[in-house]
């Protein structure tokens, strides 16, 4: 664990992460009194602000994009006072002398934000080396994507471990920042009653959906130089399997926790060439509707036809010893019926059940883990149904249900950010992820991306508003297993 510092530098001040996500979360670690006493902020970008400029841009943002519960006026105010502003084009070295000036004493240490495109990481790594802005007490902290195949993320984690080792690199996936995230570790390893059956004895199947109901939200560029593989597999989702199969870690600690992550990430098994046709399936949407709303194919979104798989499901293995023969069934995609992030654990039936020649039907345990939008537990058990079953023992599956929303009520629901901007400001490494993961998670997402070359594989289309193209129900069916809609 590395010191909290005295100072945090902002690139891409101006930028849309900065204005939804950054300036808020600053802000309410600011109003709740969790910034370090002290702590200044500067931001940084070509927009050609000065510190009276951003100030008012911060305000707007804060205006526009703080729930209203947080605004208070005078809070604001007082949170204006910690920012100031240096532009700057990252991509010379030219302006770094100016913005060592401008950032002065730094000897209480300094965390570098890099919310910017990844082409620059190279240039603003290396002008800040120059000014002398990478010594010992400085961090920085990196926003995805970081590269979009294994031989670019590499090109990228040693053009910053040029500058940075290892322990004052914080990679950031924001959906390690989000409380319910989090929850699965309090979860699996702060109950008894779970760990004896999370394994192939206990459990049949793993599904994690993360469904969105947005399409390109204006970043349609992006998006179709990365699809749905490369946008949510590789980093959040397979940051959730790790999270489900990891073995218990001996601490609570960074290395601790990667550690056993990155053992299940290299135990993902290979899907490859001809493999990828049995095990995944890409859709593309086209028209429909969505929570009513008529929305436009992706063609026409985009103004251009193209490959590009807005949809992705996957049947996956973790190959171990716990794991052995228990399918992960992943799928995520924009435009789907409902926006829901859930993982599903399902387990074994039975082994003999007493209730059948009394004609009661039994179904296995479910465990739904639901992230979002709602936040809950719910644990599906069987229960008879109240009566005198003359006509035969009658079961249902009942939830055993725990509200996050109720039960911690009265505790405001932070923003993925906060407790990831607070972490890089006290140098907390354990939520951020380690170059091993990220390389192990390019290689696996790597394999199905040349299968699906070598393939010729076509996104299917499926109509929005669904739950993706049929060719992913007939994944899970050919199993007997059915996705929970
Ligand atoms: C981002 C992706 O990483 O995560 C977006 O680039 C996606 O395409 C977003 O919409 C989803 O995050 P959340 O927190 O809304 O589930």
């Amino acid at each position: 664990m590395l010191q909290p510092v005295g100072k945090l530098l902002l690139f891409g001040a101006t930028g849309d992460l900065a204005q939804r996500m950054l300036l808020p979360s600053l802000f309410a670690l600011h109003a709740d009194g969790l910034l370090p006493k002290g702590l200044t902020i500067t931001g940084t970008a070509r927009s050609d602000h000065d510190d009276s400029g951003f100030r008012a841009f911060a305000r707007h943002s804060l205006e526009e994009f703080l729930p209203d519960d947080l605004k208070d006026d005078s809070v604001v105010e007082s949170f204006l006072q910690r920012l100031d502003y240096q532009p700057l084009d990252a991509s010379t070295l030219e302006g770094f002398d100016a913005l060592k000036q401008k950032l002065g004493d730094i000897s209480n240490g300094m965390a570098i934000f890099l919310s910017t495109a990844p082409w620059l990481f190279g240039p603003t790594i290396q002008g800040l080396q120059s000014a002398g802005l990478a010594g010992e007490n400085v961090r920085i902290g990196l926003e995805k994507p970081l590269g979009r195949d294994l031989d670019s993320s590499r090109e990228i984690n040693d053009l910053v471990a040029a500058a940075f080792p290892e322990d004052r690199t914080f990679r950031i996936d924001h959906y390690l920042g989000k409380e319910t995230v989090q929850n699965i570790l309090a979860l699996r390893f702060g109950n008894s009653l779970f760990e004896p059956v999370w394994n192939a004895q206990g459990i049949d199947h793993v599904q994690i959906t993360v469904s969105e109901t947005v399409g390109l939200e204006g970043r349609a560029g992006f998006y179709n130089d990365t699809g749905a593989l490369r946008d949510m597999v590789q980093n959040h989702m397979l940051q959730l399997v790790a999270l489900i199969a990891m073995e218990p870690p001996a601490r609570f600690d960074g290395t601790a926790i990667r550690d056993e992550k990155v053992k299940v990430l290299r135990s993902l098994r290979k899907i490859e060439g001809a493999d990828t046709a049995q095990l995944t399936v890409t859709g593309q949407y086209g028209g429909g509707a969505v929570k009513g709303q008529i929305v436009r194919d992706y063609a026409t979104d985009l103004e251009k036809p193209s490959n590009t798989e807005t949809f992705v499901a996957i049947k996956a293995h973790v190959d171990n010893w716990r794991w052995h023969g228990v399918p992960f069934y992943l799928r995520t995609g924009k435009r789907l019926a409902e926006r829901r992030s859930e993982i599903v654990v399902q387990f074994k039936p039975v082994p003999h059940s007493i209730f059948a020649e009394r004609g009661g039907s039994l179904k296995p345990n479910t465990l739904v883990i639901r992230l979002q939008p709602e936040e809950y537990v719910r644990l599906l058990v069987m229960a008879k149904q109240p009566g005198l079953d003359r006509e035969g023992v009658r079961l249902r599956e009942v939830p055993l249900n725990l509200s996050l929303e109720n039960e911690f009520a009265g505790t405001r629901r932070r923003i993925a950010y906060e407790r990831l901007l607070l972490d890089l400001i006290e140098g907390d490494p354990t939520l951020f992820v380690r170059r091993d993961e990220v390389e192990a998670q390019w290689e696996w997402v790597d394999g199905i991306r040349k299968g699906w070359e070598t393939q010729d594989t076509k996104p299917k289309p499926y109509a929005s508003g669904s739950w993706g193209p049929s060719a992913s129900v007939a994944l899970t069916e050919r199993d007997g297993v059915t996705w929970n809609e």
